[in-house]
């Protein structure tokens, strides 16, 4: 079959490498894809918010199944009308995207079905949201309730930073993002990601990610896409997982399709596990960039018939195997990201560094030009490594990005400290257990 992935990130070329793999597959098609994916995937220029340009396109090349990863055409409704040319898609339809599209819409789902979640209010008048914060207290979270590139979310300290906030939001600095808000409570503990795919009824577990969303070591700075994560995480016991699932996804599964827009898609569950259990932080309806990345090298079982089965029901009978080893994935990005950057920097060595059997470079913001990479974006490499401990696959992508040459790009070096410190811990304790 003819497979169409859209979208350029990392997160693609993941998906891509993976979907490559497929007996299943004869051509893949990569809308636009990026300068990593040339020798698994054709290039197309389609622009995903020319609905008829996609349909017309799927068409003319046969395509059995189009992939969308970001969540922008998602929420603009691209699913739907791909469903309504009887093409199969993976991804919720536009109403059941909402669950990242609009926070206001997924914290009243929770309401209504009983799902954990922090207590919330739903604004779009400054002086009524202050009244509930000024109650409340700080610290306190202010949300734009719309999509917002992950920048949309404020955790104020203070009471007067949750009014600036408040004030920021529905002044317009997310544009019609930010037309409503949504306050909540602040939550504590660890936080973790949790991803399952979905046919509208039943549900595929997949795995459990932790990411790096702060641009600084320590996790410290302005938030960015990410710029690291790993899988699994130490967090999510099984009983943890059990739990998440229970409490949170399958509840919402049946809240959606009660509600009359079954979701069909991956969940990607942001949780806090707090002192209660785990508790919906947020929902996204498309694999994360860089968490894919690690779920993607984790992932041994054809990827291909789960992702069909989103769209065409039975999910819950697809056989899914991983490797019990974690990955971990290190993002390169442009200097001075996540503020401006520059563009077209030449990226060297890449071929050297990517011969470990164990590493995988996935591109982001590449594009190739007169047989060069060059960087085009902020977050532009994910340096991802298998190994038999996250302290090891942390040693594998380091290794391997010091050999790449790319004066005008910089990395965290410490993706994964929580874990690798947890790691040594557990380490010592045994070593003081056999002495
Ligand atoms: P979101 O875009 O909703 O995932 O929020 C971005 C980040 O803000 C999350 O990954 C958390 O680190 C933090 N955050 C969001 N909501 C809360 C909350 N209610 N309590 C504590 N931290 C939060
Ligand atoms: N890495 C976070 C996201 O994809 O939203």
């Amino acid at each position: 079959m003819n497979i169409l992935v859209i979208g350029s990130g990392g997160r693609e070329h993941a998906l891509i490498w993976k979907i490559s793999q497929s007996p299943l597959v004869t051509a893949i098609y990569a809308a636009p894809g990026n300068g990593g994916v040339g020798e698994l995937a054709t290039s197309v220029s389609l622009d995903a918010t020319d609905h008829d340009a996609v349909v017309t396109f799927c068409q003319e090349k046969d395509i059995a199944l189009v992939v969308v990863g970001p969540e922008a055409p998602l929420v603009d409704g691209l699913v739907d009308r791909l469903d309504s040319e009887n093409i199969t898609a993976f991804g919720p339809s536009a109403h059941a995207a909402q669950l990242e599209g609009s926070k206001g819409f997924t914290k009243d789902l929770c309401a209504k079905y009983n799902i954990p979640t922090a207590a919330y209010g739903r604004f779009s008048d400054a002086a009524l949201a202050k009244d509930f914060v000024t109650k409340k207290g700080a610290p306190i979270v202010i949300k734009a309730d719309g999509l917002a590139a992950g920048k949309g979310v404020i955790i104020a300290e203070t009471l007067d930073q949750a009014h600036a906030a408040i004030d920021d939001i529905l002044g317009g600095q997310f544009g019609s993002a930010g037309a409503e808000l949504v306050v909540e409570e602040f939550l504590v503990g660890e936080e973790a990601s949790f991803f399952a795919l979905c046919d509208g009824d039943t549900i595929l577990p997949l795995a459990t990610a932790q990411d790096h969303k702060q641009v600084g070591e320590g996790d410290t700075g302005p938030n960015t896409g990410g710029m690291g994560a790993y899988s699994p995480a130490a967090v999510m016991t099984d009983e943890m997982t059990r739990r998440t699932i229970e409490e949170i996804i399958l509840p919402t599964v049946r809240g959606m399709k009660a509600e009359g827009h079954p979701f069909k898609g991956v969940f990607f569950a942001g949780l806090m596990i707090t002192t209660k259990g785990p508790e919906l932080i947020e929902y996204n309806v498309r694999f994360g960039d860089p968490e894919c990345q690690v779920l993607m090298m984790r992932m041994k079982s054809d990827i291909v018939p789960a992702l069909m089965a989103c769209a065409t029901g039975g999910v819950d009978k697809v056989e899914m195997d991983w490797h019990p080893t974690p990955a971990l994935s290190v993002v390169m990005a442009a200097n001075g990201y996540p503020g401006s950057y520059n563009k077209n920097t030449e990226i060297g060595n890449l071929d050297q560094a990517g011969q470990d059997d164990n590493t995988l470079i996935f591109h982001a913001g590449t594009k190739q030009q007169d047989g060069k990479i060059l960087a085009t974006g902020g977050r532009v490499l994910n340096i991802t490594a298998l190994g038999d401990s996250v302290g090891q696959a942390q040693d594998r992508a380091y290794a391997a990005l010091d050999q790449i040459d790319w004066p005008e790009g910089f990395c965290r070096r410490d993706i994964g400290w929580r874990a690798v410190a947890r790691e040594r811990e557990n380490e010592k304790e045994r070593e003081q257990e056999s002495e």
